[in-house]
């Protein structure tokens, strides 16, 4: 576009507050389950208690007449929904494509059979428990040994891995197991619907709401413009919040069969068994390397669990055929059906499992090699992207190292087990890189400069509380330069122009060029009207000489203060608004991936405290180092690392779902019995960030970070804990008695 925007991007990059913090804090902002409609009832599901099987009867009398319930939905007469098409991210995508109620079927501990529609949640509740299911039991299967059935999958192979591993000098060959683990955002999935006879609102717990419209339109039997879908809060979602799941059809059956709104909030325990779950991996890696160092050979051998219907991959592999140099590699994959529902998307899926195994083998081979595990990798930087041969966009891995290196004091590092100890402690360090592809997808969005002189930016995105109402205040703000509390962003509503999930790390960079260039519109919309206005200070001058910075027009060369504030302007020209659109294309075929790698790197530095007198384990300090491009908003990118690394904490050494082998019922299904780190179990932590904007990704140079953070880290913990005690635990979590 041909407009110039004087103004300096002063507010990319500097840490910003997030503009609705003082909602959260103080109550104010409305999350689904929050939502209270006049007339709403309360609808509560009942679950399967065996996990595979068929239901034979199901007794309604006693439920029934318990006070408060007004109806019961089941098989006979929950109405039709409509199988999804294509299931593509494009159109509409879900990782349980069967529809609720479907057949008698049980497959997985916890499937919906029926559910309660009742005044409120109490009395739906308890007559949710009175309703009486007979089943006929069959044999299930949770166990978490995967054996492959079928041929697996060849997902990345170059050279010849095998001959060369056979003949190399230094080799490891080891299997790492990570277990299910389990999405516990604090705000739980909730769908609120209503039906006006025609079409629905609903509001939802959703990280994608264009994805919900369109699965739901599908589902339901709807065009498009019959299904709204609004979130405007969201308490976190760590994926298991991206695509929708049956309750939320559930939901729309009640509504549509009360013709009132209906409120439906699932309970912590179905958290477990309705709505995803990262699936146990089994991965064996085999590493061959020369004498010294350099790698031969990489295979990486993975497996993951998935539901009996759905055939979702836990993509492991997804940076292991780029990460390093080695002239011989072969990636595989193959999944495993359980009697479990069905595995989704969490935090940083794939690479968070594939990186724990590929940095663990790394450090392993760096013992044996009595090679410095930094020295190893930066041996092993490749030069391009050995998997396509194409050149990486950006790519600061080594310095991620080094800086790391520095900052945690590596060099002091005694590299045999126990020999480092502090205040009467055993010190444990351990690394771990990382690395996640920068993706993007495309978006619309609308900005109006208005004649009150505030500004309004709109998308149909939504923030999943990683600061994206923040975001998209600043690109506005970086185009205008109004100061944030000046504009007005409107997301979470699937009537505004379509914009894209969170998830994959990649709102931002997706948002980045539809938002700037619709500023960029509607000021050049201002612009044209300055120098068009017969009373206008700027009368004969032609657009192109005309600037806008400040939030003012002026004369390109001279003072943004000197000029006129464009709401002068566009009240002269009795004009309410200066609207301006923006579109980005974007997608998992994104063209440009075709001529550039483009991916974010890290490193982690951890270290473990043991004191074996107590069998106490500690992780007490993690320096970690992240290129991700330019961080557009220090405050929220920090924060979602730290968070990251705090959960990384979890991974290693506490997160694990237990099938109860009886049943197949997830066992430690609530927040006291699933272990997650706390605020006591979190490490010092210190976070940098690299500044190499990746402009060829986008103007402002910025990739994704969120998810990032999660991956190498466990690796990290996992060597660190080997350096202090001697043992390399290779089956997550670490538990205590791995160490005795
Ligand atoms: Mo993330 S698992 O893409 O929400």
């Amino acid at each position: 576009m041909a407009t110039v925007i004087e103004t300096p991007l002063s507010v990319i990059g500097q840490p910003q507050r997030r503009i609705d913090g003082p909602l959260k804090v103080s109550g104010g902002a409305t999350y689904t389950s929050d939502v209270d409609l006049p007339g709403m009832l309360h609808a509560v599901p009942v679950c399967s208690t065996i996990a595979s099987g068929r239901i034979t009867s199901l007794e309604f009398a006693a439920a029934e007449r318990m006070p408060g319930v007004r109806a019961i939905l089941h098989r006979g007469n929950v109405g039709k929904f409509f199988r999804i098409s294509g299931n593509s991210m494009d159109t509409g995508y879900v990782d349980e494509a069967r529809p609720p109620f479907d057949d008698d079927v049980i497959r997985y501990y916890g499937q919906y059979v029926a559910l309660v529609i009742a005044e409120t949640f109490e009395a739906a509740s308890a007559a949710s428990a009175a309703v009486k299911v007979g089943y006929d039991v069959t044999p299930h299967d949770v166990s978490d040994e995967l054996t492959l059935k079928d041929e697996p999958k060849v997902e990345s192979e170059r050279g010849d891995a095998a001959k060369a591993f056979d003949s190399a000098a230094v080799k490891i060959d080891e299997t790492y197991v990570t277990p299910v683990e389990t999405h516990n955002p604090i705000e739980l999935h909730a769908t609120v619907a209503q039906w006006d006879g025609e079409g629905y609102t609903f509001y939802e717990t959703t990280q994608a709401i264009s994805n919900h419209q369109g699965t739901l339109m599908q589902m339901l039997g709807l065009p498009k413009e019959k299904v709204r879908v609004i979130s405007r809060y969201l308490g976190s979602g760590f994926g298991g919040k991206l695509w929708m799941w049956p309750h939320s059809l559930l939901a729309a059956a009640a509504a549509r069969h009360t013709g009132q709104p209906v409120k439906l909030v699932l309970n912590r325990k179905m958290m477990f068994q309705n709505v995803g779950h990262r699936p146990v991996t089994q991965q064996r890696l085999r590493l061959s390397a020369d004498a010294g160092g350099k790698l031969t050979s990489l295979r990486h051998d993975y497996a993951n669990h998935c539901s009996l219907l759905d055939d979702y991959s836990e993509s492991c592999g997804e940076t292991t055929p780029m990460l390093y140099s080695t002239p011989n590699l072969r990636v595989t994959s193959g999944t495993v059906r359980r009697n479990v529902g069905s595995p989704t998307a969490m935090r940083g899926p794939g690479a968070v499992p594939g990186l724990y195994a590929v940095e663990s083998a790394m450090n392993e081979l760096a013992v044996k090699l009595d090679i410095d595990p930094v020295e190893l990798r930066l041996m092993n930087e490749p030069r391009v992207d050995e998997s396509t041969g194409l050149p990486f966009s950006s790519r600061n891995l080594v310095e991620c190292l080094r800086t790391g290196a520095d900052k945690f004091g590596w060099s002091k590092r005694t590299s045999a087990v126990g020999s480092m100890q502090r205040d009467g402690l055993t010190l444990g360090w351990g690394v771990g890189a990382c690395a996640w592809p920068a993706i993007r997808f495309s978006a619309d969005a609308t900005v109006d400069l208005r004649a009150d002189g505030t500004a309004r930016v709109v998308c149909g995105t939504q923030d999943i509380g990683t600061g994206t109402y923040t975001i998209l205040a600043q690109l506005v703000s970086a185009q205008t330069g109004l100061p944030l509390d000046a504009i007005e962003v409107g997301l979470g509503d699937s009537a505004l122009p379509a914009g894209p999930i969170s998830g994959g790390s990649a709102a931002t960079a997706s948002l980045i060029p539809a938002v700037s260039d619709a500023a960029r519109a509607a000021v050049k919309i201002v612009l044209e009207k300055a120098a068009s206005l017969e009373e206008s200070a700027f009368k004969g001058a032609k657009p192109e000489e005309l600037a806008f910075s400040e939030g003012r027009v002026h004369r390109k060369g001279e003072a943004a203060l000197g000029g006129v504030p464009f709401a002068q302007i566009l009240q002269a020209a009795k004009m309410h608004a200066a609207s301006g659109n923006g579109s980005a294309k974007g997608g998992f075929d994104d063209p440009l991936k075709k001529k550039y790698s483009i991916y974010s790197y890290g490193a982690h530095f951890a270290e473990v405290t043991w004191q074996p007198e107590i069998a106490q384990l500690r992780v007490s300090r993690v320096v970690t180092v992240i290129d991700a491009g330019r961080i557009l908003n220090p405050c929220a990118g920090r924060n979602q690392i730290e968070g990251a690394v705090v959960m990384g904490v979890g991974m290693a050494l506490f997160e694990q779902t237990h099938y109860d082998s009886r049943n197949g019922a997830p066992l430690n299904n609530n927040l006291a019995d699933y272990i997650i780190a706390s605020n006591a179990d979190t490490p010092a932590l210190d976070v940098t960030f690299l500044d190499h904007p990746d402009t060829i990704f986008n103007e402002l140079g910025a990739r994704g970070i969120a998810e990032i953070g999660l991956a190498g880290i466990a690796a990290a913990i996992t060597s660190a804990v080997h350096h202090a005690t001697g043992v390399y635990v290779r089956n997550l979590p670490v538990m205590i008695e791995d160490l005795l």
